[in-house]
């Protein structure tokens, strides 16, 4: 492991350099506009696995864009590590936040990162993270210290819901058969308090439409006498959540797993301070569902938001007028045993129940995402927490996020496999929001982790 750390050590700005090609092309896989850039990223992954010494690298083709996959198979009676990344990245809006342009890297340091951070979208969600599993595999690689065999799935529409991936991992159970799942997309609690995921939200996610009048009308001729769709909207969006914060819709829990006391008191142990977090985000106070703390609303249970909303007269100055529709995209995060599909009937039946007979209303569900949690007392989980500890010099904390990877729940069902969410970004990182980073410890620290991995993982099947 000494030599891999030098290696590490002498090839630290070769490293960042190929990250930053990385993130120079502007694969955002939800704007079309940016078709060429997101298959010229694809592109340039494969040429990065081929360079680190994969054997076989291809870009598979699906209905959208690409998968690319890699492997390299030292002897099939060892273990093969999958490697799951994206090389799609979110749109930069609203470009005009950003301190310097999104897809130009550079190097700042911040208060959490005084070592420095890269700034660009991508650097940690996911092109830096999952970047330091092809590093480190060229690390051990070169070194000759692979101890088992590798395979790496790296998908272009994961900030678009995989839409393709289904497909794909049903017709390729083959070629990604394997033992373990390695994924890094998730953070952990802090620099000096290493954590894993061990579970992630699911998603339902819905766009309503409500209409009113079959034009825009004026609002003094007609004001009063007909529905504003704006006004029944947000009226009814409101009534979602009661005076608790708890959602209204009826049946929303009838499939929530509830924690333990004890779970619950031991997630209380992880270290949290709520002054901390109220001044990060320049709050005042907090707010959620009534009887649960805050480490507890932003994991173990669902939600309901709203993303977007708009309609009517957003220009310059005032205009008189009662619009003829509304709308609005909606996401409800799930928890185990929650079902995406259930919960999305059971929104679109509940909405237009509550609909006024002076509108219309029209639910469109967007992409789901099954919920998932990983045990601990498995040698693919205690296979990250050595190797974490041993490059933190400390145990990592296993906590549950809030966030989803909707195709982790699909790949244990498909191809039988545990996925480990080994994720070193950190929450402050601003994934999806303007000015995004990724630290240069994090980074280094994760192509020095990695290998532990392998290590540990390949002596825990034996
Ligand atoms: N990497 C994130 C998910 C994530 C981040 C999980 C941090 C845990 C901690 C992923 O790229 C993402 O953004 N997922 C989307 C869902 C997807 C269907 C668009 C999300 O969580 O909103
Ligand atoms: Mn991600
Ligand atoms: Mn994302």
């Amino acid at each position: 492991m000494n030599q891999l750390k030098s290696y590490l050590d002498q090839n630290k700005d070769r490293f960042v350099e190929e990250l930053f090609e990385l993130l120079r092309i502007p694969s955002i896989s939800a704007d079309s506009a940016y078709k060429e850039q997101t298959l010229k990223a694809a592109e340039a992954v494969k040429n990065s696995l081929e360079k680190a010494g994969a054997d076989k690298v291809e870009l598979c083709p699906t209905k959208g864009y690409p998968v690319v996959y890699a492997e390299k198979i030292i002897d099939p009676n060892l273990p093969t590590v999958v490697v799951y990344g994206h090389y799609d990245v979110q749109p930069a809006d609203p470009i005009e936040l950003w301190d310097a342009p999104a897809f130009e890297p550079i190097v700042k340091k911040t208060d959490i990162h005084p070592d420095g951070a890269i700034f660009a979208r991508g650097a940690c969600d996911d092109k830096g993270q999952f970047f330091m599993h092809v590093k480190a595999f060229e690390t051990m690689v070169k070194n000759d210290a692979l101890p088992c065999n590798v395979k790496f799935m790296i998908e272009g529409e994961e900030e678009i819901g995989s839409a393709n991936l289904d497909e794909f991992v049903k017709n390729n159970r083959e070629k990604l058969a394997g033992d373990v799942i390695l994924i890094s997309d998730t953070g952990m609690l802090a620099n000096d308090t290493p954590s894993i995921t061990t579970g992630l939200r699911g998603l339902s996610y819905v766009e309503v439409e409500v209409t009113g009048p079959n034009r825009d009308l004026h609002s003094g001729l007609y004001g009063g006498a007909v529905a504003n769709p704006i006004n029944i909207l947000t009226k009814m969006i409101a009534s979602l959540h009661d005076e608790n914060n708890h959602i209204t819709i009826p049946g929303f829990y009838d499939d929530v797993i509830e924690l333990s006391t004890e779970e619950r008191e031991a997630m209380a142990q992880a270290p949290f301070s709520l002054d901390a977090y109220k001044a990060h985000l320049n709050i005042d106070d907090v707010w959620g569902e009534k009887g649960y703390s805050t480490m507890e609303r932003n994991s173990i249970r669902p939600t309901l938001d709203v993303n977007g909303i708009w309609g009517g007269y957003t220009g310059e100055g005032a205009k008189t007028v009662i619009a003829s529709k509304a709308y609005a995209k909606i996401s409800m995060r799930l928890v185990p045993a929650q079902d995406p599909e259930k919960i999305t009937q059971l929104f679109v039946k509940h909405f237009e129940s509550i609909a006024p007979d002076a509108v219309k209303v029209k639910v469109t569900p967007h992409h789901g995402g099954e919920p998932y949690v990983s045990p601990i007392d498995t040698a693919e989980y205690q296979a990250a927490s050595k190797a974490m500890e041993a490059t933190f010099g400390q145990t990592p904390i296993p906590v549950r996020s809030g966030g989803s990877i909707p195709i982790v729940a699909l790949f244990e069902r498909e191809l039988g496999m545990k996925s480990i969410l080994m994720g070193f970004g950190l929450d402050s990182d601003a994934i999806h929001s303007p000015n995004e980073h990724y630290g240069l410890f994090n980074y280094f620290k994760g192509i020095e982790t990695i290998p532990y991995y392998y290590q540990y993982y390949t002596e825990l099947k034996k």
